[in-house]
């Protein structure tokens, strides 16, 4: 056994590193991760508009949204912010400005171009995510939302670690009995991390006609609801489908500032207020 190294302890550098994410998030008074059960229903497009809603009740500077989903650069892009470099200053790293003022850091800002995120894996992936978490100058943010990483594996397991003293989870999940199933893995996900559970947000639930505003059954939509009232979660609200989604995403301009008359929209309010009493109340 040497004892008269100065490499650094491989555990001892994971807890200095935790210390520092700790320090860093310190000042958020809620902190709040956007889960889901499986890729594609709408996880991106929750945070980045509940981010934005939050920001236009509260003070500039105020709401912040960590992307810590590696899969691909959707915050960025739906944001207006694709291929933003991040500015260093003696602070530390410095979020970037987003829409309605909200501080946006992705790790899409860190690569170099899209492949990259291919060369970081496993054990390294979450050392880089550390280091860079234990760096961020957020100040003293009102709310911080976190967009995870799809599904319920180590990938948004290990995430989900690194952050200290979460207020909870939002769950995002769409209609239909297969989403059912994986959105109960969600909950266990979130009860075994011992995070509570703030509730229930159904997406893509029916859709309003855009010619006549009648609302129409797309999928087979309440099933978040019955499952919020079975596992005993609370159900937050429905998001109905809007084919204009799509044309703000592609614009970099979120829905909710682009459409804020829109059924969404208005949706996406009463499950901002629903939050706010939730976790201020706590
Ligand atoms: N309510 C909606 N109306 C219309 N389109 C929507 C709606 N919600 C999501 N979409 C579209 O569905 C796709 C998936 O949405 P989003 O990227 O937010 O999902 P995600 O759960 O974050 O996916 P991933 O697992 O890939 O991170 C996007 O193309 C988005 O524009
Ligand atoms: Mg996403």
């Amino acid at each position: 056994m040497t004892q008269d190294t100065d490499e650094i302890n491989p555990f001892e550098q994971r807890n200095k590193q935790m210390e520092h994410v700790k320090q860093r998030m310190g000042k958020i008074k809620h902190k709040i991760a956007i889960i889901s059960g499986k890729g594609g229903v709408g996880k991106s497009l929750v945070t980045v508009n509940l981010g934005v809603g939050l920001s236009m009740k509260e003070d500039d500077g105020k709401v912040g949204i960590l992307d810590a989903d590696l899969t691909g650069p959707t915050i960025p892009k739906m944001m207006g912010l694709k291929g933003k470099k991040l500015e260093v200053g003696p602070p530390g790293i410095f979020p970037a400005d987003g829409p309605e003022g909200v501080k946006v850091v992705s790790m899409d800002f860190l690569l170099p171009n899209d492949e990259a995120p291919v060369i970081w894996r496993g054990p390294l992936k979450m050392g880089a995510i550390r280091q860079f978490l234990g760096e961020v100058a957020w100040g003293d943010l009102e709310f911080l939302l976190v967009d995870l990483p799809p599904g319920t594996g180590d990938e948004p397991l290990s995430i989900l670690q690194l952050l200290p003293e979460m207020d909870g989870v939002v769950i995002v999940t769409i209609p239909s009995e297969v989403s059912e199933v994986v959105v109960r893995k969600a909950v266990t996900f979130a009860r075994k991390m011992n995070v509570p559970i703030l509730g229930i947000i159904e997406n893509m639930s029916g859709m309003v006609c855009p010619h006549c505003g009648e609302e129409i059954e797309v999928f087979s939509e309440g099933g978040g609801m019955s499952i919020s009232e079975d596992m005993d979660v609370d159900f937050l609200g429905s998001i109905p489908i809007d084919p204009r989604v799509s044309s703000a995403s592609d614009e970099g301009v979120p829905f909710i500032i682009k459409y804020p008359e829109a059924p969404a929209s208005k949706s996406f309010m009463k499950i901002i207020e629903k939050i706010e009493e939730k976790v201020k109340k706590e």
